[in-house]
């Protein structure tokens, strides 16, 4: 059985900067810059501009982890696209994605599978899990997994959505999963998930159980009202159940491993609040060169967070080979995911 490792990052993020003093003067939100800070860390976030899909986000960063794993698009078996802001209700990224990469054009186009993950901030572990299940198995030798989004187009970028609206930014990582028979790579995850709070941090949009599934006027135009077109969370309980799930499932995994913490070299951490980081980090008693951040110049990039993380760690040479990672993360669901990698 092969081993999967990663053999390359990428990312990209749109140019336009919103600071938290934009959202107060270029938006009308009642908010400052100090509350946003003190409570989550953030001092801005990249929103892509209209006409910019996750796909087009997803492209440059997967065009750079191929390049990075020193291989060529028609290479890839299988694209696993995490995301919870797809250009559509149907079909998922993946294919989008597949298409703009070129794969179905020219006398070697190639119909590689593309799998969406629903998966939320967790979706990037989700994928990576099944891309390492994927080539261990033999059924793939190189699986590109994105993680990419689009929250700016879905935020309700006013004072009565700031609770949700402050945390969110744009951006998109990837990493190409692929098989070797070295002694390195993705050594161990686990994935769980909680339906009782399905509701606790959601976006509906429309109920599929009424009829219509969309409330329409007299002339068939669909109408959703605030609390269905927005995204509700209970912050508070998302924040604890945060710390708890993403300490046990990094407990879980360095278990399965039969591994301390003390022999992890970097911590890989979901990106919705440097202050549930922070409380990881102090609880575990974990020093600060071994953990990364992005969500001071980012945001909660939700999917895409790990994989950025993990593409600029590569670039600025944070993360190089030999090194142990811990990759973590929790979110809407609830869902979270752990996994331990030999780079
Ligand atoms: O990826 C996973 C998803 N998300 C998370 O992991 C988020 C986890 N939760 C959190 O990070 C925190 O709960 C937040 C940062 C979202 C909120 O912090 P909090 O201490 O739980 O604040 P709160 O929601 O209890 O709100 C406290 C007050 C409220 O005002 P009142 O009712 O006390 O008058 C809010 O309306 O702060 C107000 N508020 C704001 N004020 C200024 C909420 N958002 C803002 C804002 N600016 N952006």
């Amino acid at each position: 059985m092969p081993n999967a490792y990663i053999s390359g990052t990428g990312f990209h993020v749109p140019p336009r900067v919103v600071t938290n003093e934009d959202l107060r003067s270029q938006y009308g939100i009642d908010t400052t810059h100090e509350w946003i800070l003190q409570r989550t860390g953030i001092e801005s976030r990249r929103f892509a501009d209209e006409g910019v899909g996750s796909a087009d986000l997803a492209l440059p960063a997967s065009e750079a982890a191929i390049a990075n794993a020193g291989l060529r698009k028609e290479d890839l078996d299988m694209i696993i696209f995490a995301t919870l802001s797809p250009e559509h209700c149907f079909p998922g990224s993946g294919v989008y994605l597949q298409h703009k990469l070129g794969l179905c054009d020219g006398p070697d186009a190639k119909f590689v599978p593309a799998l969406d993950v629903r998966n939320q901030c967790s979706g990037f572990l989700y994928g990576l899990a099944t891309a390492t299940s994927m080539v261990k198995s033999g059924a793939s030798r190189h699986v590109l997994v994105v993680g990419a989004e689009t929250h700016s187009a879905a935020l309700d970028l006013t004072t009565r959505g700031r609770n949700v609206a402050s945390l969110f930014g744009d951006g998109a990582g990837a990493v190409v999963v692929s098989a070797t028979d070295e002694d390195r790579g993705v050594r161990a995850w686990r994935l769980g998930a909680d339906g009782r709070f399905a509701d606790t941090l959601s976006q509906r949009v429309w109920d599929i159980k009424k009829r219509p599934f969309i409330t329409q006027d007299a002339n068939g135009v669909g109408q959703v009202s605030p609390e269905m077109m927005w995204a509700r969370m209970d912050g508070k309980l998302v924040f604890k159940n945060a710390v708890e799930r993403m300490m046990r499932v990094l407990m879980e995994v360095c278990l399965a491993e039969s591994i301390s913490g003390q022999d992890i070299d970097l911590f890989v951490f979901h990106q919705a609040n440097l202050r549930i980081n922070q409380y990881l980090q102090q609880h575990l008693g974990i020093p600060d060169d071994k953990v990364v951040h992005n969500i001071q110049r980012y945001g909660n990039t939700t999917a895409a967070t790990i994989p950025i993380l993990l593409a600029e760690a590569v670039e600025s040479g944070k993360l190089r080979r030999g090194m142990k990672v811990a990759c973590v993360a929790f979110g809407s669901g609830f869902t979270w995911g752990a996994a331990l990698i030999d780079w």
